[in-house]
């Protein structure tokens, strides 16, 4: 496929560009020259490759990113991560043209709460507050009253009036977690994460035992009874943060494991382990991050597309959410 108008008739079914690459061409040169003549910047997930990582103008965790989008001058947001951060991208910032090198970087959190069923569902307790992690459809957020994510979630949860009931969704995982540190009983949405669903417990401790030296970190979406082994809890940024002032040497870490290139660069000499998974596979890489490649990132920047479009109701009314969830960040220092 050559030309760009063929590519983009398979835009729509493929969800990016298929534009034959000269292999020679060198990509980070070409990323590094596109972004300065489209005045362009790449925001990027700590779930991403280490390369898409290695040009990223900002890396970061889900509250990081939202931050970065709202506050850049930039012309292009070009969003390497998965399809409901450039939607929040676009939200925060609608006149700005947001890239997501592939659309089908999705996220089977976002996919577990579709906004029809949770529309019905939220008609059940018409007296409750609504409070979403991030991790949700530009949908969804319309039938939100405050997002959240996993740095801010406890900040978020603790604005709300004692005696006022409150929905949260879509991660059972998270809205336990939270549930157990603020005392709060929640009507929780069964949704989850397939990536921090699959760690095996058993593996886990026996990969503990085999290193008592380590400490395991863990994502606050794992289940339960991860969380139970694990000496530190938080968000990406939170763990990783964690990793540098600890004294500790070795950590065992249960979140996916793109962030252990942070990790590593920030502490060279310490041993990062990725919590083994429930299955006969090595690897926990979310396979939705992991569908952005660098000559997708090149191509969307070249040619500038995939765009988010989101129709402007859905853009008004999702705002405010997302507003109310900065602001209580800001007001917290986080
Ligand atoms: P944070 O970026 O808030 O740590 O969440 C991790 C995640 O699963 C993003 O998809
Ligand atoms: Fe969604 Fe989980 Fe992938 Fe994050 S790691 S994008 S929550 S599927």
């Amino acid at each position: 496929m050559n030309t760009l108008t063929d590519a983009a008739i398979f835009l729509e079914t493929k969800g990016y560009l298929d534009v034959a690459v000269d292999p020679d061409l060198d990509l980070v040169a070409e990323i590094e020259r596109l972004k300065k003549e489209k005045n362009a910047i790449i925001l990027a997930h700590y779930y991403q490759d280490a390369d898409i990582q290695d040009i990223a103008d900002y890396i970061g965790d889900s509250l990081g990113l939202s931050q970065e989008a709202a506050a850049t001058d930039a012309d292009i947001i070009v969003f390497a991560g998965v399809h409901f951060m450039a939607e929040t991208a676009k939200i925060l910032s609608p006149s700005k043209k947001v890239l997501l090198p592939d659309l089908k970087a999705g996220c089977s959190l976002a996919d577990s709460c579709p906004a029809p069923v949770f529309r019905k569902f939220k008609e059940k307790y018409p007296d409750h507050v609504v409070v979403s992690y991030v991790n949700c459809t530009a949908e969804m957020k319309t039938l939100t009253d405050i997002c959240c994510t996993s740095t801010n979630a406890v900040q978020v949860i603790e604005s709300i009036p004692e005696d006022q009931p409150i929905i949260f969704a879509p991660d059972i995982n998270l809205g336990r977690y939270l549930e157990k540190k603020t005392g709060r009983k929640m009507v929780l949405w069964d949704g989850s994460c397939m990536v921090h669903e699959i760690f095996s417990a058993e593996k886990i401790t026996k990969l503990m035992s085999k290193h008592p030296e380590a400490e395991l970190i863990a994502h606050p979406e794992c289940e339960e009874i991860i969380l139970q082994h694990a000496s530190f809890v938080a968000s990406t940024t939170g763990l990783l943060k964690y990793t540098q002032r600890s004294a500790t040497q070795t950590f065992i870490v249960a979140t996916e494991s793109g962030i252990i290139h942070q990790m590593q660069k920030a502490s060279p000499d310490k041993t990062f382990i990725p919590a083994p998974p429930n299955n006969t596979c090595a690897c926990n890489e979310c396979p939705h991050m992991r569908r952005n490649t660098l000559e997708k990132l090149y191509l969307c920047m070249k040619y500038e597309q995939p765009e988010i479009r989101l129709p402007d109701h859905i853009v008004r009314d999702a705002r405010a959410s997302i507003d109310r969830m900065l602001e209580i960040s800001a007001k917290a220092g986080l």
